[in-house]
């Protein structure tokens, strides 16, 4: 059976009306609201309903990271598969738009995005006004795939805050490693188990210390391989092995175990003493079909996708349109010569990322079609900034590039234009990021946020040091701190020029 909105319990009729209560005492009580509209199918904990019937909310990236997505998924609704946490749907959830009022649905999706250990910020009514205006003629339910192509999900490593540890020696049986002094040590930020990263081939051991967050109470089992051994490890607890050496095939071992919802603290181990190195180790809820991955399972020693750097031509600025990490989907990379790269995001009207060196790295995208989001290549990455740096209700109109491919971004803000600019400068000894700034039409002034993210420090009246940026100088017109933030205040007609330098 397909649930449809014909199929919603009858309690939601009496409930609704309740909420029309609610409403007219002009409460827009976020939980309440939750209970009213959503919690007959996704359960009053976000657990989900009906015996797995309806997909849940609690630990769902769905409703999580940018907002717009779930704003949508509220409004218009959503048909045909989606996955959630490793298990697939294709149901129909009915659009909500013409019952709930931008409000309600601000409400209802900040209370969903902080409870039952959900984290992400709240969502305001303006932001849901704007999704509304604009995809007013979306009249039937949007795809997880269509949604997913706007907006990525955020994707949680498999083990957070994971450390390896390389051990030199040759076993022909799991050794005692705390009785072993580590070879070397690295943080390993995707969280990712990879005996590639060891960069050794044969007498050699690792372990991998990180937090598994299990998403419900109850039966887990565990899928473990290796060539030669390996032992995986749960709240200090041995959970399964495979010891010996000896190829991964035939090898393979399965474990199971009941364990709480949240965080627990994983520990796999592993030697290698010659020929084939690999292992495999996954982890899925009891009665689930598919295994969540913790290691990069393909041969080891093959990287995922290959390197295919991106870099200007003939002193011509390089542009990356696709996902880059630590901006917003909407977010232009370009790589200027020289070395001096940024990422600037449509969304919020701002160079969000500024780094140098390389610039970017295609392999991923362009190997593994477009999946999630890439890094800089290079290094001195800085975040400038993560909120919108202009005013409500402007408009990004749009980019344009000079023979040297520097781009040059539009937006309207009322009756103003602003152009913002960008050039490399500096010399080889010092890089520089020169930005322009012009206001024209005839608007009034306009505050142009230049960081919301690092700290400010004044070095002059012009000059500011921010955080682990060098300094930003400029003017004037200059910016100046202001709600902890660096703002530049331009009136029509002025025209700034800002010179970013790194340390
Ligand atoms: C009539 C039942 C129903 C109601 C009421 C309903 N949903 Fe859904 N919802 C679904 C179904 C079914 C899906 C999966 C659709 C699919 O398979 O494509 C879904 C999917 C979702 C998703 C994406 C998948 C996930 O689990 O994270 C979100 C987010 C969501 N709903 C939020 C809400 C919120 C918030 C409300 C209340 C305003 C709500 N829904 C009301 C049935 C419902």
């Amino acid at each position: 059976m397909k649930p449809s909105i014909r199929s919603v319990p009858p309690a939601l009729g009496i409930l609704t009306a309740t909420a029309g209560l609610a409403a007219l005492a002009g409460a827009q009580d976020g939980g309440q609201l939750y209970t009213t509209y959503c919690a007959a199918c996704h359960g009053v904990n976000g657990e989900g309903a009906q015996n797995g019937q309806f997909p849940p909310l609690a630990g769902s990236p769905w409703p999580l990271g940018n907002p717009d997505r779930s704003i949508k998924i509220l409004i218009a609704g959503l048909h045909g598969e989606v996955e959630v946490n490793g298990k697939t749907w294709n149901l129909e959830m009915p659009p909500q738009g013409a019952m709930l009022p931008d409000d309600q649905i601000a409400a209802i999706l900040t209370y969903v995005r902080s409870s039952w250990g959900n984290k992400a910020p709240g969502v305001e009514t303006s932001r849901v006004k704007t999704v509304r205006a604009a995809t007013a003629n979306r009249t039937t339910p949007w795809t997880a795939a269509e949604l997913l192509k706007q907006h990525p999900l955020d994707v949680k490593p498999p083990v957070a805050d994971l450390i390896s540890y390389v051990y030199d020696g040759t076993w022909k049986k799991l050794p005692d490693f705390n009785t072993i002094k580590a070879a070397a040590t690295e943080e390993e930020h995707n969280g990712i188990i990879s005996i590639a990263k060891a960069g050794r081939k044969d007498h050699f051991g690792m372990v991998w210390e990180g937090v598994l967050d299990l998403p419900v109470d109850g039966d887990y089992e565990f899928y473990l391989a290796a060539d030669d051994g390996m032992r995986l490890m749960l709240d200090g607890t041995p959970l399964g092995e495979v010891d010996g050496i000896g190829p991964i095939q035939g090898r393979e071992k399965q474990a199971a175990g009941k364990f709480a919802k949240g965080p627990h603290k994983l520990r796999v181990e592993f030697f290698e003493f010659e020929g084939q190195e690999e292992i495999q180790i996954g982890w899925r809820k009891k009665g689930d079909k598919n295994w969540v991955w913790l290691t990069d399972r393909k041969a080891a020693n093959k990287p995922k996708w290959p390197d295919i750097m991106i870099e200007p031509v003939a002193e011509k600025a390089a542009i990356y349109r696709n996902f880059i990490k630590g901006t917003t989907a909407r977010g232009i990379g370009i790589g200027l010569p020289g070395g001096v790269n940024f990422a600037w995001s449509a969304d919020h009207f701002a160079p969000e990322l500024i780094w140098q060196g390389e610039f970017m790295n295609g392999g991923h995208h362009w190997t593994e079609r477009g999946q999630g989001y890439e890094p800089p290549a290079g290094d001195h990455v800085v975040n400038l900034s993560k909120g919108e740096a202009l005013p409500e209700g402007a408009k990004f109109l749009g980019y344009k590039l000079d023979p040297k491919g520097n781009p040059t971004f539009s937006m309207s803000i009322g009756k103003s234009r602003l152009l913002d600019s960008y050039k490399a400068g500096g010399s080889d000894t010092e890089r520089t990021l020169v930005r322009t700034l012009s206001l024209t039409g005839e608007g009034s002034a306009v505050d142009v946020v230049i960081t919301d993210t690092l700290p400010v420090q004044a070095i002059s009246s012009t000059e500011f040091a921010l955080g682990n940026l060098a300094s930003v100088a400029s003017g004037p017109p200059a910016p100046k701190p202001k709600n902890g933030k660096l703002v530049l205040t331009l009136a029509t007609g002025q025209t700034a020029t800002l010179l970013y330098r790194w340390k």
